[in-house]
């Protein structure tokens, strides 16, 4: 299947059966903004619960947090965000249309190579590697100009300087300010680390393919503090990380590691606040390598800034008395963008018997819909009955869906499309011996269980 092809299938596959919808679609949408459907939330709240499971709630030497979404707006004075988180915009001169010059230059020499080109000469080395722009195919272009990626928003009645605000532009600030509260509460030794799932938003000039960049989106954070390391000691806990990320995606996700890699910033592609980072990319169709998290090591530079901007004690005190501030190592998942992958990863077309098969081969444990519960026959209320008593007990331990709709067949194939690894069918024979077929998404293989041994069997199951 071509992979641009394949993109947008997932992409009708999504609206088609309630993964994800465009936003505002009756006033005629809203560019780059989507809604989660029934299935996409369950999708992404299954990412979102694997990630908390496996960093936070197995592990001692993490805490979880909520923070605010508008804060005071100094977090982002001190945090560097109101200087510094900027991307560098140029004006086609032919047709005026405008376009990240950084972009453009990576399309054409490379993300490293364009990561060395400084701000000032964005636009110029634009004409003179004569890159043309994607609107009218001209190539003169204006000097960048920077761009502040913080959503501005005003508290309260009046719109003046006084009450400027800004949707955060991280989830890791609210970690940073909150530092001295957890240390206070929670009574952690170094090397702790504080997790947080929420929403950040970013004015992107170019946002696109689907959900990959989205100027509102998810984000799961971790900032794991440590002491002060000593020359290299920090590359310790950051290869730590790094095992346990992997694992994330491959054991909870399921993706493929073919489809992964980790690529190591150039120095000069660094963020402001960052020593050494890595993304850790997947090859999407359609447009390739695109980051899912990105793995830092943040330094001392937050809880620094933060001490110079609020004059607030974040310092920690150690066995031996001592104060010190605590240097960070930063896994930073986009969770929308992982959603996309798992999609991604999961969509199959299959051939049986003559016939193409859609089919969501998500890694079980993540599906939207686990088990779906089918009488075999809408009109025959004793079978009716049975499935529904049925399909009442399961979903106490997970999520479950009724469907009568149809014939077997359709049911199967809405099943598969959705990615249900379970379907449950009720005949004429659970009636008189007590047991159902169970039919497997990824084999299409059917047996019989006993009714009363189906909890147990779906608990061995999803284990
Ligand atoms: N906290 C890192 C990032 O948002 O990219």
């Amino acid at each position: 299947m071509p992979e641009q092809n394949k993109m947008e299938k997932i992409v009708s596959l999504c609206k088609r059966r309630g993964f994800i919808f465009p936003d505002s679609e009756i006033y005629g949408g809203l560019a780059n903004a989507w809604d989660y459907g029934p299935y996409g939330v369950e999708l992404k709240n299954n990412i979102a619960a694997a990630w908390w499971k496996r960093f936070v709630r197995t592990r001692d030497d993490m805490v979880g947090l909520d923070s605010a979404i508008i804060t005071n707006p100094k977090v982002w004075e001190a945090s560097g965000h109101v200087a510094n988180f900027n991307d560098p915009l140029v004006d086609c001169l032919k047709c005026k249309a405008r376009h990240r010059g950084d972009k453009l230059l990576e399309e054409k020499i490379g993300v490293a190579e364009a990561a060395k080109i400084p701000f000032e000469q964005v636009g110029r080395k634009l004409a003179e590697l004569k890159i043309t722009c994607p609107s009218c195919g001209a190539a003169s272009w204006t000097e960048a100009r920077k761009f502040n990626l913080l959503f501005e928003t005003n508290i309260g009645v009046v719109a003046d300087a006084k009450n400027k605000a800004y949707l955060r532009g991280e989830t890791a600030q609210g970690i940073f300010i909150n530092f001295k509260n957890i240390v206070d509460t929670m009574r952690k030794k170094l090397p702790f680390g504080v997790a947080q799932i929420g929403k950040a938003f970013r004015n992107e000039i170019t946002p696109g393919n689907f959900i990959y960049r989205t100027r509102e989106f998810e984000q799961m954070e971790i900032e794991y503090f440590i002491e002060p390391p000593k020359q290299d000691e920090w590359k310790k806990p950051f290869e730590e990380w790094q095992a346990e990320i992997k694992k994330f995606f491959k054991d909870d996700l399921g993706i493929g590691e073919e489809h992964l890699r980790w690529r190591r910033h150039e120095d000069d592609e660094r963020s402001f606040y960052s020593k050494d980072t890595y993304d850790v990319e997947y090859d999407f169709p359609s447009f390739g390598w695109g980051e899912l998290m990105g793995f830092a090591y943040r330094t001392d530079y937050d809880l620094k800034q933060h001490i110079k901007y609020s004059g607030a004690d974040l310092s920690f005190t150690g066995d031996d008395g001592k104060k010190f501030v605590p240097h960070v190592i930063e896994p930073s998942f986009g969770l929308t963008r992982t959603l996309l992958s798992v999609l991604c990863e999961a969509y199959r077309e299959e051939d049986v018997k003559g016939e193409i098969r859609i089919v969501l081969k998500f890694r079980k444990n993540i599906a939207p819909v686990k088990i779906a519960v089918f009488p075999l026959l809408k009109n025959k209320p004793e079978l009716v009955k049975k499935a529904r008593e049925i399909y009442d007990r399961l979903k106490l331990a997970c999520a479950c869906e009724f469907d009568d709709n149809g014939n077997i067949g359709k049911r199967y194939r809405r099943q598969d499309e959705i990615g249900t690894p379970y379907c449950v069918t009720v005949d004429f024979d659970s009636l008189d011996k007590g047991d159902v077929t169970v039919r497997d998404r990824d084999t299409m293989e059917q047996e019989r269980v006993e009714i009363d041994k189906l909890e147990g069997y779906f608990a061995e199951k999803f284990k």
